[in-house]
């Protein structure tokens, strides 16, 4: 009989650890089990109707067949209309590309450009998928930490440390999965000093949170704070979190053509153009009323608030209050080497996380998968009544530790 193995390839990667979590917790759920959990990344609102409304007409209007690759010129230009509208930047169609989703936009730009040796620098805390995407692709991911004292950003001078002959990539996000860290302008004018003394270093900036930001917070992307590393900067977005679209599957990006042209070249021998209904309804979403993004961000803030406070109050845990995003990544080093009342000794934020779904039923995601220990993150993309229960129930578990 065959025996189907791995290629060398996939036995790099790792399964995703928060999709991981979302397992388990709904295996215990199976069990009968109360459980809340705080893993998913996905904002808990509906997609709004008009943006609705737009894919139902584009699909009587018979817009069902294949589209160019990458993207409809309708969304090309709606993008376009965007960055400049929002970010200050110019681009043509030409130097756009939509994807299904904001992940394959990020796989497939490492795909079309790093060879085996390539190194990518990969702030931590980062997000989940990107170590994983660079492996995939036959390149080295290189952490670089930024630590809470410092809003968990990466500082210029771990910057310069971390780029060697080798660094094809540095990869922004802000505000970041999972620390909710904003860069502001300057912070960012830092970061390009260095990078403008390193010509040969790309910048792929994932702006795909773009939209949920607090306290008033300015929005700043490097292209536009940084002209200078335009020609080397692709720029990623999508409507995924911002327009509560995680389902529809459209993400985009915009950068340099010749990348562009490179994308589009395995997107054409790989997944071929994203639904083209769900392109009919990115371009609504884009062009439509935004009025309700500051509205819903404002509700994010309230339950950031509840969850910052609640969890300060929790013996052991510091969390410190991000500006953006939906998550919150608090230190538990306060609970290390504590006993649970199961007798375990808690020696790792993984086995904190694991006590503290068996104990108190709620799934929250440890720092180690995210590259910076020990920490977890909670995603407050649910109601502030789960909010305020998941949160007591992390309190009792803290004060039960001895
Ligand atoms: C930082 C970051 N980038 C990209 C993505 C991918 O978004 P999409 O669902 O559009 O693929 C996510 C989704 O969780 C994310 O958190």
């Amino acid at each position: 009989m065959a025996v189907f193995s791995e290629s060398d390839t996939l036995k790099r990667v790792k399964p995703s650890p928060t999709l991981a979590v979302s397992a388990k917790a709904r295996e215990l759920t199976r069990q009968g089990k109360k459980v809340i959990s705080l893993s998913a990344g996905e904002p808990d609102f509906d997609t709004p109707e008009n943006i609705c409304d737009a894919a139902i007409k584009a699909i009587k209007r018979g817009e069902t067949r294949y589209t160019d690759v990458d993207g409809i010129p309708e969304l090309k230009s709606a993008i376009v209309d965007k960055f400049k509208r929002e970010n200050g930047l110019e681009y043509k169609t030409t130097q756009v590309s939509v994807s299904p989703g904001g992940k394959p936009v990020i796989y497939n730009a490492m795909m079309a450009s790093l060879n085996p040796g390539d190194e990518v620098i990969v702030p931590a805390p980062y997000w989940v998928s990107y170590p994983d995407m660079v492996l995939l692709a036959g390149g080295t991911p290189v952490f670089a930490i930024g630590e809470m004292e410092t809003g968990f950003k990466l500082k210029p001078e771990t910057l310069e440390a971390a780029i060697t002959p080798k660094t094809k990539w540095l990869i922004l996000n802000s505000p970041s999965n999972p620390s909710g860290a904003v860069y502001t302008a300057d912070e960012l004018r830092g970061l390009g000093e260095v990078l403008k003394r390193h010509p040969h270093v790309w910048i792929l900036t994932d702006d795909m949170y773009e939209h949920i930001l607090f306290d008033g917070m300015t929005y700043a992307t490097i292209a536009q704070v940084v002209p200078e590393l335009y020609e080397r900067t692709l720029t990623m977005n999508g409507v995924s979190k911002a327009y509560s679209m995680t389902g529809w599957r459209i993400g985009y990006c915009a950068g340099p053509e010749p990348l562009i042209k490179a994308m589009s070249k395995i997107i054409s021998q790989s997944t071929s153009n994203p639904c083209s209904i769900a392109q009919w309804a990115a371009v609504e979403a884009l062009n439509g009323p935004q009025d309700f993004i500051p509205q819903r961000s404002a509700i994010f803030q309230k339950r950031r608030d509840l969850v910052v406070a609640m969890l300060n109050g929790a013996k052991g845990i510091h969390c410190p209050t991000p500006e953006g995003a939906f998550y919150v990544y608090p230190s538990v080093a306060g609970c290390i080497g504590k006993q649970a009342p199961s007798g375990k000794i808690i020696t790792s934020d993984e086995e904190f996380a694991g006590e503290l779904l068996q104990q108190e039923e709620v799934a929250v995601v440890h720092g180690a998968a995210f590259g910076l220990s020990p920490f977890f993150r909670i995603s407050y993309a649910t109601s502030e009544i789960v909010l305020t229960e998941a949160c007591s129930r992390i309190q009792r578990f803290c004060a039960s530790l001895k």
